[in-house]
């Protein structure tokens, strides 16, 4: 089977699984938690080499200060997990801009990065603080800063956040069919894999449903073929 090497996932419909529920919102980002658990565990055994995971996006701050309060606490939580055991082959990576983030997420976060280091089977690649044109308007100013008058294509690749291959295959879960600021560089030809799942649902068996329908793929990058 051909199975994706990097797999980027937009998870959402956190609200709306907990509105259906009559729970708050809350409950619904702390069951999405449980189902980033599920899937990194599931994409460790299919052996994808890379997951990059869209946890919060540069226009999620004009969310009301409870819920972004919440969010964050719950990556802080999340972030702990990555030294357990059970994620003892996965390396963290993050892609985002620092400025703007609580200092105690950062703390974090760069204690996660230095401890998973060696790790060599899967990248995790948590998007956080992340929009896809400040990525790029990011890069384009990392390269004026290196003196550059003209700019290639490499150099840009070169200056993302990541240095990492494309995704293959990008998801979003909820019903909605739109990349809301993520990866616009990287998607150039990324497959797109819709699911009406809400993400607190979206469990291990709803990643192979995606790589499975992803293997039916036909992928000509602008070839005749
Ligand atoms: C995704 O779920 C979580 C984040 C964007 C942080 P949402 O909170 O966007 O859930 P919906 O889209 O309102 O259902
Ligand atoms: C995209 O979801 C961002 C994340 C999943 C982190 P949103 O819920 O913020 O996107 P829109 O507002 O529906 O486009
Ligand atoms: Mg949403």
């Amino acid at each position: 089977m051909n199975i994706p090497k990097h797999i980027a996932i937009i998870m959402d419909g956190n609200g709306r699984w907990a509105k259906l529920k009559n729970l708050p919102r809350k409950e619904g980002h702390k069951e999405g938690a449980n189902s980033v658990e599920a899937v990194v565990q599931t994409a460790l055994k299919e052996g994808i080499s890379v997951l990059s995971l869209y946890a919060f996006s540069t226009e999620n701050w004009a969310r009301p200060k409870t819920e972004v309060t919440y969010l964050m606490q719950l990556l802080a939580n999340t972030l702990s997990k990555f030294t357990e055991e059970k994620y003892k082959d996965v390396k963290l990576v993050f892609s985002g801009r620092r400025k703007g983030l609580p200092n105690k997420i950062l703390t974090k976060l760069d204690k996660v990065i230095e401890a998973t280091n060696g790790k060599k089977k899967l990248t995790l690649n948590l998007c956080l603080n992340y929009g896809a044109k400040q990525e790029i308007t990011d890069a384009v100013n990392k390269i004026l800063a290196q003196g550059k008058t003209k700019i290639t294509e490499s150099d840009i690749e070169k200056n993302l956040y990541q240095n990492l291959p494309a995704p293959d295959l990008i998801i979003r879960t909820s019903g909605e069919e739109r990349l809301s600021n993520f990866l616009l560089w990287q998607a150039a030809y990324s497959e797109f894999y819709f699911t009406k799942t809400l993400w607190p649902d979206f469990k291990g068996g709803d990643l192979l449903k995606a790589i499975s329908a992803f293997s039916r793929r036909d992928r000509r990058f602008g070839t005749r073929k």
